[in-house]
């Protein structure tokens, strides 16, 4: 199973990006903590702050990954582009959405994601930990 983990616009900055909101851990500490989890998953982690490289990383995927787990951050709120490629592939390869902060408890700009409707589910606010379990529900569903 080979699972693409995309991260956007300013997630490169976690561990001290407001770490009272979004924790100490890096991302590379989640990279880590993901691949310690599930040794047997092909994961691909990738980072970047480019709606448009995002949405090229998308479209990819078909034919490559199995499924793929998103942190859009910013681009949650404001991104059709990033919803339509993600729809544009849901038939093969399904897609979880993550959050570290509970979005919904923060500012009324945060509470809509244009994006989840393109995905199979959504996790938000556990931190770094919610990518594990993001991991954990996309394996689940890809093998039943
Ligand atoms: C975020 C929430 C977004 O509102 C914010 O813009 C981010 C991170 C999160 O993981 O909690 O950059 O996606």
């Amino acid at each position: 199973m080979k699972i693409l983990v995309l991260n956007g616009p300013n997630l490169n900055l976690l561990g001290t990006r407001e770490p009272e909101i979004y924790g100490t851990e890096t991302l590379s500490d989640i990279e880590t903590e993901l691949n310690t989890i599930h040794p047997e998953t092909e994961i691909v982690f990738r980072q970047s702050n480019s709606e448009a490289e995002l949405i090229t990383w998308i479209g990819e995927t078909r034919g490559v990954f199995d499924g793929i787990i998103i942190n859009p951050a910013a681009l949650t709120h404001t991104s059709l582009g990033l919803c339509d490629a993600l729809k544009a592939v849901a038939d093969v390869v399904p897609a979880v959405e993550v959050h570290l902060s509970n979005t919904h408890a923060r500012e009324e700009i945060r509470h809509k994601s244009l994006t989840a409707a393109a995905c199979i589910g959504q996790l938000m606010g556990f931190q770094g930990f919610g990518y594990t379990l993001a991991l954990r529900a996309l394996v689940h569903k890809l093998s039943a």
